[in-house]
């Protein structure tokens, strides 16, 4: 009988922070038909990771594994099996997403959601390129964002905003992002123009913008983010929110979610679209640290803080 293979892997044995995860020695399964098993040579870090498992979850069952999103190379393939992007042999760099369990040293996952890695990216870029950055088409989208318009992005200077911003400028969208004073130059250098929030945040929008704002794309959620939105875009049906559900429900505007079916489908259409743009130097992806996948906890307590200044990877 074949050696089994066993991988280190951060799972959630109970409801609760990255602190009561687990990690732990798993086995990982032989791919079957329609499954790769990757190597993973970064796992991406998003705040979904801890979220998703703070409190128990309607159709998710204990233990749960970790890590939507990973870059590596193909380790094992399934009988008469392609990824994604087409063909697939082993050693091949790959990126993966939407994946259950990435924060492993190695993962077998639906062969549907690998693809080709661009030769630009490193394995940190490119495994943390599409969660943030299918978020960020699918508000573009729901806010019908076009040509020649002026948009508010709120965090611009976060994971989800720099991919707005950039999103934003292929569409030939102008975008006023907010951010702290301290990370100015990075909403600068993905096109936006910074914008500090605070007291006083829909003067100094209205003063920038010199016009009418089109759209309002909030990553942010606080209640000056929606009030600012509601206050300077006429047709709200134009405010989307990835964080003030409530908010959005009680008021009417678009608030997508990773959970929903209809988000899950717009995503996973636009992945080969988001790897071509980021493949060609188009679309960025900023990682502000590194750290050893055993050091998951430590990595979240700090995206937790609220001021990556870029995303995080984790590194086997
Ligand atoms: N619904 C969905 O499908 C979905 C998908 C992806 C993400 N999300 C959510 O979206 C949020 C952002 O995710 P991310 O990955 O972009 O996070 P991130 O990279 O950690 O960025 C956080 C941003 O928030 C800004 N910020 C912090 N405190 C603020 C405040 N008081 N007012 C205004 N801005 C403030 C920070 O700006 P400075 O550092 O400049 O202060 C930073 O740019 C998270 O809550 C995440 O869970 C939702």
């Amino acid at each position: 009988m074949a050696d089994r293979r066993t991988a280190k892997q951060w799972r959630a044995t109970r409801w609760g922070g990255p602190e009561t995860w687990e990690f732990a020695e798993v086995e990982v399964p032989e791919p079957r038909q329609g499954e790769v098993t990757i190597r993973v040579g970064a796992a991406g870090v998003n705040p979904a990771d801890y979220k998703h498992v703070a409190a128990p979850r309607a159709g998710l069952q204990l233990p749960v594994p970790i890590g939507y999103e990973v870059a590596g190379v193909l380790s094992a393939i399934g009988p008469d099996t392609e990824i994604a992007s087409g063909g697939g042999a082993v050693g091949d760099a790959v990126v993966a997403f939407r994946i259950r369990g990435g924060y492993a040293t190695e993962v077998t996952v639906p062969a549907k959601d690998v693809f080709a890695k661009p030769a630009r990216l490193s394995d940190e870029e490119a495994a943390n390129l599409l969660l943030a950055g299918t978020t960020a088409a699918q508000m573009l989208h729901l806010a019908d964002v076009r040509a020649g318009e002026t948009i508010l992005v709120h965090g611009a200077s976060g994971a989800v905003g720099m991919s707005i911003l950039q999103q934003a400028a292929e569409i030939g969208a102008r975008a006023i992002g907010t951010s702290s004073e301290a990370s100015f130059a990075r909403v600068r250098r993905f096109g936006g123009l910074p914008v500090e929030y605070g007291p006083g945040l829909a003067e100094r929008v209205a003063e920038a913008a010199q016009g009418r704002i089109a759209a309002a794309l909030d990553t942010v959620g606080t209640d000056e983010a929606i009030d600012v939105s509601l206050q300077l875009v006429p047709d709200r049906v134009r405010i989307v929110t990835i964080v003030a559900a409530k908010r959005a429900e009680e008021e009417g505007f678009h608030a997508p979610f990773g959970a929903q079916p209809e988000s899950q489908a717009f995503r996973d259409a636009h992945r080969a679209e988001l790897l071509e743009l980021a493949g060609s130097g188009r679309l960025q992806v900023p990682v502000a640290r590194t750290y050893p996948l055993a050091q998951a906890p430590e990595a979240l307590a700090f995206l937790k803080d609220g001021h990556p200044g870029g995303k995080l990877a984790l590194i086997p």
